[in-house]
């Protein structure tokens, strides 16, 4: 019997206790905690990402800067604009939503927000600290997953982890962290020769493929951990995951469902960093 991890209800949780955080930091520094999140073009499921990050800040009581800015926007004026918030004392945090449009140069963009307000755990100080397992800003989606597991009671030590996709943003980070946590891990990507069997051979299974129910049941070993970083649109323009969740569930100990797994945990991720991120600052 297969259990779902609520992702929505640890989040509720987590965010009770960041806004409670975020209350007693206001109340010691008599300051606010800023993040400032920046949004370049139209892009439809950015907008709504970006629209679902701002009302969670408003939900904890951390106080958001939007910048919307046209398509057309020059890469000189965005590095302006992020080298003013780098400098801006009320900014604790800086998030730049991806993908930024195709003119421009995005990694010199994220370059230039300092360590210390790179909520997104996405520069290479931040991802270089968190392989040498030091504190740092962790990316978002791959440090909710952890604390999913962690809440579930879920065990990584010694177990086989293996996690699809080699991205900067959630494969690599993903990886790491597991590591951290004493798991043996395997990277799988696009060109990984047998999938399916080094799938059969996790304990703990991450999916981040961006490939609507990619993952079938034949590739999911008996009683393992399924977690679906995925958020895709089906044949019929329903969302889901990564995984083909009604199939494989069965065999599952446990599984994220898409939505109300993975989402709404990575926003939390980021909540949370921006807090630590304000704490930091002050220390
Ligand atoms: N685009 C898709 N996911 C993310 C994310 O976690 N952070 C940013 N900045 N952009 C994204």
């Amino acid at each position: 019997m297969y259990k779902i991890i609520d992702g929505k209800k640890i989040a509720v949780e987590m965010r009770q206790n960041i806004k409670n955080c975020v209350n007693e930091y206001k109340r010691r520094y008599a300051a606010e905690i800023g993040l400032a999140v920046v949004m370049v073009g139209d892009n439809q499921a950015s907008q709504v990402y970006v629209r679902n990050k701002i009302k969670a800040c408003e939900e904890v009581g951390i106080k958001s800067f939007a910048y919307y800015l046209p398509e057309e926007t020059p890469q000189k004026e965005l590095e302006e604009l992020i080298c003013e918030l780098a400098a801006n004392d009320s900014i604790n945090g800086i998030l730049v939503q991806l993908p930024l449009p195709k003119h421009f140069d995005s990694e010199k963009i994220l370059k230039l927000i300092p360590v210390e307000k790179d909520v997104d755990g996405f520069s290479a100080e931040n991802l270089g600290m968190l392989s040498q397992n030091n504190e740092c800003l962790t990316s978002c989606t791959p440090n909710g997953i952890m604390k999913m597991l962690e809440h579930e009671n879920i065990s990584v030590c010694g177990k086989k982890a293996v996690v699809i996709g080699r991205s900067n943003i959630v494969g690599k980070p993903m990886a790491m962290l597991l590591l951290n946590a004493d798991a043996t891990v395997t990277v799988c990507h696009s060109k990984t020769a047998n999938l399916k069997a080094e799938c059969l051979e996790a304990d703990i299974l991450i999916a981040a493929i961006g490939k609507a129910k990619f993952i079938k049941s034949d590739m999911v070993k008996d009683e393992a951990v399924v977690i679906d970083v995925g958020m895709n649109r089906d044949e019929n323009g329903k969302l889901c995951g990564d995984v083909d969740y009604e199939a494989v569930k069965e065999k599952c100990s446990y599984i994220t469902p898409v939505p109300g797994g993975v989402g709404p945990m990575t926003i939390t991720m980021l909540l949370y960093n921006t807090y630590t991120a304000a704490v930091r600052s002050r220390n």
